[in-house]
């Protein structure tokens, strides 16, 4: 924020004299994080400057100090939410792309305040997302010149997706309009309409001047028809989704455990919601165990109970198992466990979404991998339309299922922010790439069952002499990767062994017909022959694939989705010259003149791997002698 709206200011002289003795003085007041949507012309950074400074507000070096001393006190409801994005964020930052999310800090006689100041335009989404996460109002500025305008519609349609559940519709520069209360009234009508089309049941209207503070701190002398609160004393008394917050059932994601190796085993975290006392009856989830609430501790004593919003350590009456990312519920109303979503996706970064790419999924303390369908729809914000769309790109907003590699626990966004929000993270780069709010479950998770199977693969394998395997030969087309994977299966075929091969070509015709070489098709390719090779695997077999397989990522999902040492990743090295002097179907003269699309080497990437587990050089061995290495790898 500029420089102009600051001036006048004049700070607390306590901040600068003893600020531990500022702090203290705010300490027990709560605090109520809001966001100001509207464009510089609304007047949105003259009204923030009035509000610093008709409160004596202090300024950002000092939010640091706030924030931590908050956290300690237990005061900050979403501790855990917020530090997510904002971690994801940090690092975005400090790859040199900025967030512009100002943070401001001031307070009143009754309460403190955090208002986040993201800028207007469309291409700013993404910020005022971040900025709205952990908000408990928003006030939606509006030019009392121009009326309800699309960016208005556009703000309030994110605030309220992004839960904001208390909204001040500010009609500005009322002294522009002569202070006119038909002007006013106009507006607020025309907004009443538009609010109960996007389920916004309940918002407070105030007209003001932010330039010349009426109704700001002081009521307007010059509007003597409104009989509303200023803004301030509004404010300071609107109710604070801490308080709502405690009135959940209880839930807190575990954060780390202390000293697990002692017999004090505490964990700690943040109470996403309700309260806990010792005694009271506890469910451990995703898995389900039951315990009860031993001590809550802190540094300062044991507590006799603790409310949603604090930190604590909880000890249990059992020893059962709780580690990092669990959830401690109530025992008779826990949330909900499950592995595939319906949820709505802001998409923050340049990079498009890659249906099918396995991306980190973290919400609250939980990390998992995940995968996103092709969106259902795409939201227009400006028009509120849902559009076709395939992909999502920056600032875009869609709705889609998502699928985690295993149960996450989790609660409806509506119902819980710290529950049902999430952040995706590239793998790759490890950019936030998009946030997220759980819908709700599908009933595919609930209903669908692992059946327990009364043959598992081990009895599977040991009647058939072997350890299951999944030998994944990756490399350039025309590396030499069928070559060497048929001698393979033929030793092993000679050995006794149970190995069966999956070869790219011939899959393309069959289970995998419907796919060709885009991005998509070949992450989808991988995807399917993977899930296929672990079944295979599970009925005992040693599996070897011939795909290229170029992306990194798919292949790293595959070695994911099996048991530690059985996916053996074998690079097939061949130069793409040499690949491409062989060309042995004839394809890499069609792709160089242009007859074949997206080949890979040519104009489509490959991702060699940095560790393969046997890396075979073509250049310097030949077939027989690579298929005895790979063998003997697995048949020592
Ligand atoms: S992958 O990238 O999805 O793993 P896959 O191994 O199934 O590819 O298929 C590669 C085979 O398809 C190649 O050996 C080649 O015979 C054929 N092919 C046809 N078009 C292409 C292309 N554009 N890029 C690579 N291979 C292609």
């Amino acid at each position: 924020m500029g420089g102009e709206e600051e001036r006048g200011y004049t700070p607390d002289p306590l901040i600068a004299s003893d600020i531990d003795a500022y702090l203290n003085q705010h300490r027990d007041k709560s605090l109520l994080r809001f966001i100001t949507c509207g464009s510089v012309d609304d007047g949105k950074s003259t009204l923030i400057g009035r509000l610093l400074h008709d409160t004596r507000a202090i300024f950002a070096d000092q939010l640091a100090a706030l924030e931590a001393d908050s956290k300690r006190m237990g005061t900050q409801g979403e501790a855990i939410d917020f530090a997510l994005l904002v971690d994801g964020l940090a690092a975005e930052r400090e790859q040199g792309i900025t967030i512009d999310v100002a943070y401001r800090f001031f307070a009143t006689d009754r309460r403190k305040f955090i208002v986040a100041d993201t800028p207007g335009h469309e291409q700013y989404t993404r910020n005022m997302i971040t900025g709205a996460s952990t908000a408990d109002l928003a006030v939606i500025l509006i030019d009392a010149r121009k009326g309800v305008l699309t960016q208005t519609r556009r703000h309030s349609y994110l605030a309220n997706l992004i839960g904001i559940r208390q909204v001040v519709l500010a009609v500005n520069k009322m002294d522009l309009v002569d202070y006119d209360q038909a002007t006013y009234d106009a507006i607020v009508a025309d907004y009443r309409t538009f609010a109960d089309g996007i389920g916004i049941g309940h918002f407070t209207p105030i007209p003001i001047s932010g330039f010349r503070g009426d109704n700001i701190a002081d009521a307007s002398d010059a509007m003597p028809w409104y009989h509303g609160p200023t803004l301030i004393a509004h404010l300071e008394t609107v109710p604070v989704d801490a308080d709502a917050d405690r009135a959940k059932p209880f839930a807190m994601p575990v954060q780390w455990v202390n000293r697990p190796d002692l017999d004090f085993r505490g964990f700690a975290g943040t109470i996403a919601g309700g309260a806990v006392a010792p005694g009271d009856a506890v469910r451990i989830l995703p898995s389900g165990r039951t315990s009860s609430i031993a001590r809550i501790v802190t540094a300062d004593g044991d507590l006799a109970s603790a409310v949603a919003g604090q930190s604590v350590t909880l000890t249990l009456a059992d020893a059962v198992d709780c580690s990092r990312g669990d959830i401690i519920a109530a025992a008779g109303d826990p949330p909900q466990v499950a592995d595939r979503f319906e949820a709505t996706i802001v998409w923050m970064a340049d990079e498009p979404l890659i249906p099918g790419r396995a991306y980190a999924f973290k919400s609250a303390t939980q990390t998992v991998s995940a995968t996103v369908q092709p969106p259902k729809y795409q939201m227009n914000v400006n028009t509120l339309e849902q559009l076709a769309a395939k992909t999502l790109d920056l600032n875009a907003i869609g709705v889609a299922e998502i699928a985690t590699d295993r149960p996450i626990v989790f609660a409806r966004y509506a119902d819980s922010r710290t529950l049902g929000g999430f952040i995706l993270i590239d793998k790759a780069t490890n950019a936030t790439v998009a946030a997220g709010m759980i819908r709700f479950s599908l009933r595919r998770a609930q209903n669908v069952h692992w059946q327990a199977l009364d043959v598992g693969r081990d009895d599977l394998a040991r009647i058939k002499n072997q350890s299951p395997r999944v030998l994944w030969f990756t490399g350039l087309s025309g590396a030499g990767k069928s070559t060497i994977a048929n001698l393979v299966a033929r030793k092993l075929h000679r050995m006794n062994r149970h190995a069966f091969l999956l070869d790219g070509d011939n899959v393309r015709h069959g289970l995998n017909k419907d796919l060709g070489f885009t991005e998509a098709d070949r992450i989808e390719n991988i995807r399917r022959v993977g899930e296929v090779a672990k079944l295979m695997a599970d009925a005992g077999l040693i599996v070897i694939t011939a795909f290229i397989s170029p992306f990194r990522a798919e292949r790293d999902m595959v070695r994911a989705m099996l048991p530690p040492g059985e996916f053996v990743e074998i690079h097939i090295d061949t130069a793409l010259d040499e690949a491409e002097r062989r060309d042995v179907k004839g394809l890499y003269a069609k792709a160089r003149a242009g007859q074949l699309k997206n080949f890979t080497g040519i104009d489509s990437p490959y991702e060699a791997p940095d560790a393969p587990d046997i890396r075979i050089d073509t250049a310097a061995i030949i077939p027989e002698d690579a298929a005895d290495l790979i063998v003997d790898h697995i048949i020592p």
